[in-house]
């Protein structure tokens, strides 16, 4: 019989703080400190960065050392590394090193984008394993810090070789992996396969195993942890516009759902400034009006406002226009 995972039933569960066992994923263009300080306000605590490139940060390059940057309202967190060559993950790694909010590195070995693909890093290193060993050996020669690697199943469905990365990542140092058990072929197509982060979990010990994928509720990241045993989990897409998920909340169109949105906009501002914030908040503000119990006398021209935005003094304007809204609808 399936299990039913009810909200009561996570708060009973023997596992005290269900947020302690859940990783914000890295996702490029979405996972900047005004996303992560969201998701920290509703009770998550480790958080990842978007990738920064090896190469970029380790020659001081403005776009990568932005994206190392962190609001006061943001806290420690893992930074992302990807790229190719070894000797700039060490340069990169030994500036994380003297970053005291930053507390883990993470090595992105499963990145299926063309670009990242091309220049050879991402899920290129899991078509060269021994490279990998050697990206990871120098990431910890540089650092006393902890050292994750992400990775795929495989490149493709030829060379599903997640438990020879594992190994070798193992062997040369790393205290964590994370799996996103699709190849990177894949892309996001298909299923992901659990089993493969429960093998893993069997056959690799005395590092942490963290599962990744389709986790869509917080009742999933239990149903994934029954099933595969791993030692936490990793949400990406559902938190898009959601932060709520952590807390096991819907998206209720409410005061705190507008001023949740009104916060991010604000954070957003403060760390890139109105013109930037404005641009990257669009796509922010209509993932969180897609799928929030929301009428749609507000919702329609709310989205329509916030498409046509070309400010973020405008953006502000939708948003406390649609706060007095809910206030009214309220007195
Ligand atoms: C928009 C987007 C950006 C992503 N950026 C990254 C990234 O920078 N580094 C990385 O390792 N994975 C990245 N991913 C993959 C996610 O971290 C995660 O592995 C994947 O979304 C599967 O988890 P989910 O089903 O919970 O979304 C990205 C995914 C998406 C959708």
């Amino acid at each position: 019989m399936q299990k039913n995972y009810t909200k009561s039933w996570i708060i009973n569960t023997r596992m005290n703080n269900i947020l302690d066992l859940i990783s914000v994923a890295p996702l490029a263009g979405i996972s900047d400190s005004p996303f992560r300080a969201i998701c920290r306000s509703f009770g998550a605590k480790d958080l990842y960065s978007e990738m920064v490139s090896a190469d970029g940060l380790s020659r001081g390059q403005k776009g990568s050392v932005r994206l190392i940057q962190t609001l006061e309202e943001d806290g420690p967190m893992v930074v992302q590394l990807f790229g190719s060559k070894p000797d700039s993950f060490y340069l990169a790694a030994k500036i994380l090193d003297e970053l005291e909010h930053v507390k883990e590195i993470n090595i992105n070995a499963g990145c299926p984008v063309k670009k990242v693909l091309k220049a050879g890093g991402g899920a290129s290193l899991m078509k060269d394993v021994l490279l990998l060993g050697k990206i990871v050996e120098q990431v910890k020669r540089a650092t006393n810090k902890s050292v994750s690697v992400k990775i795929r199943s495989g490149f493709d469905f030829h060379s599903i070789n997640y438990l020879d990365c594992a190994r070798i990542s193992k062997e040369a140092g790393a205290n964590k992996i994370i799996l996103h058990p699709r190849t990177a072929k894949m892309m996001f197509s298909g299923k992901a396969e659990w089993e493969h982060i429960s093998i893993l979990k069997q056959m690799i010990t005395g590092i942490k195993i963290i599962g990744n994928g389709d986790v869509l509720t917080l009742s999933d990241v239990k149903k994934m942890m029954d099933e595969t045993s791993c030692d936490g989990v990793m949400v990406g897409r559902a938190l898009f516009g959601n932060p709520w998920f952590l807390s096991d909340q819907s998206k209720v169109f409410n005061q705190q759902f507008v001023e949740t949105i009104l916060k991010h906009l604000e954070l957003a501002i403060k760390f890139y400034g109105d013109h930037h914030a404005y641009r990257l908040m669009k796509k922010h503000l209509i993932y969180y009006v897609k799928g929030a119990k929301m009428p749609s006398s507000l919702k329609v021209p709310f989205y329509d406002a916030i498409t046509r935005s070309n400010s973020a003094e405008e953006q502000r304007s939708i948003i406390n226009d649609t706060l007095k809204e809910v206030l009214a609808k309220n007195e």
